[in-house]
């Protein structure tokens, strides 16, 4: 039996750090084991221009705990004014790494999102060009569409459109719940990949709604039938380079989970890796780990993989049922199994 396993230190290709007090409580819990993460830029203003980004990447830096050596990607909101020269000049300088499409309505603070895609064929059409890649939270908002659907009928409204019009465009589906989703990047010839959660590598939909509510499990896209969380485990676990990890760890308060009309999403940046652990050792798959979280996010990004490695161990892993934050408790996500791996840099 493998007692520990070494792999490049693994990175974050979609995570939610807030901002101000939640920010400086929630970041330690991500550069304890990730070297880079690209950043959400849902904050409440969104993060639309260079200039915001440049503002919040400062206050993320500024936030770092002593010593901690970490990286945030940076991402711009695409809004339908975005204007495509301050997308070009962002990219340029280094800044952000990505552009994120939220359909507007689609999740939490998405309300600056996009509504008519024809008008941010521009942007897109330069990304294209310069080589910048464009991350979806794929789902439609049509309220005629069931939510369980709405992933794969933005596939064929949106995505495949979208691919087909901006044929150099490189594409990040993120956080994809379906086998239709997997199906589709997996027969995809170039320019796509897609980030897998950890959480919807170990629920689906009957946890969140059999045997009485689960706020805890409720996140957005909403996890799926059984069938398409095996479908993701059979990605994430294939070995094949299109898929990689992002957490989408988005941590908000419990009482704003515990609401008549709760807050989407699941903070999972505390035990992600010994979960990941846990799944791929299940499935047999744990020579696929440091390909899911360590080296096929940066071979899509065009970035080399962390030199620095991290070491899990055999290790019954211990980790707390909640983070407290100035805002409130944050509750961890709870896997439902024990984990016997833990996880430390080297
Ligand atoms: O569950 C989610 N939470 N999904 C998202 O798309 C947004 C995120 C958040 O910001 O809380
Ligand atoms: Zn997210």
């Amino acid at each position: 039996m493998t007692q520990t396993l070494t792999l490049r230190r693994p990175d974050d290709w979609h995570l939610h750090l807030r901002d101000e007090n939640m920010l400086r409580a929630v970041l330690p819990h991500t550069t304890a084991h990730f070297a880079r993460a690209i950043i959400m830029p849902n904050l409440v203003p969104p993060v639309v221009r260079g200039a915001d980004a440049a503002a919040y990447r400062d206050r993320i830096m500024a936030a770092l705990p002593e010593g901690a050596d970490f990286t945030p990607l940076m991402t711009l909101y695409l809004t339908e004014d975005t204007d495509p020269d301050d997308v070009a000049a962002a990219h340029a300088s280094g800044l952000i790494t990505a552009v994120k499409l939220y359909p507007a309505g689609a999740t939490t603070n998405s309300a600056s999102g996009v509504t008519d895609f024809d008008k941010v064929a521009p942007v897109l059409e330069r990304m294209a060009e310069i080589g910048l890649p464009l991350c979806t939270h794929g789902e439609v908002t049509d309220p005629a569409v069931d939510i369980f659907d709405r992933e794969a009928v933005f596939i064929e409204r949106v995505m495949d459109p979208i691919r087909k019009r901006h044929q150099g465009l490189k594409v990040v589906m993120e956080h994809i719940t379906t086998a239709d989703a997997a199906d589709y990047v997996s027969s995809a010839r170039e320019n796509l990949g897609a980030t897998i959660t950890t959480h919807h590598l170990v629920i689906n939909r009957n946890h969140i709604l059999a045997g009485g509510i689960k706020p805890h499990y409720y996140c957005l896209p909403v996890a799926k039938r059984e069938a398409h969380r095996l479908a993701l485990r059979k990605a994430a676990t294939s070995g094949d380079a299109r898929f990689f990890l992002g957490t989408d760890s988005a941590p908000h308060t419990d009482a704003n989970k515990l609401l008549p009309c709760g807050c989407a999403g699941c903070f999972t940046a505390p035990n992600t890796m010994s979960i990941l652990a846990e799944v791929f050792e299940q499935d047999g798959a744990l020579d696929k780990l440091e390909g899911f979280a360590s080296l096929n996010g940066p071979a899509f990004y065009g970035l080399p993989a962390n030199s620095q490695t991290m070491t899990l161990t055999r290790t019954p892993a211990t980790y707390p049922d909640h983070i407290d934050t100035p805002e409130g408790p944050v509750t961890v996500f709870d896997p439902m199994m024990p984990l016997n791996w833990s996880a430390a840099l080297d």
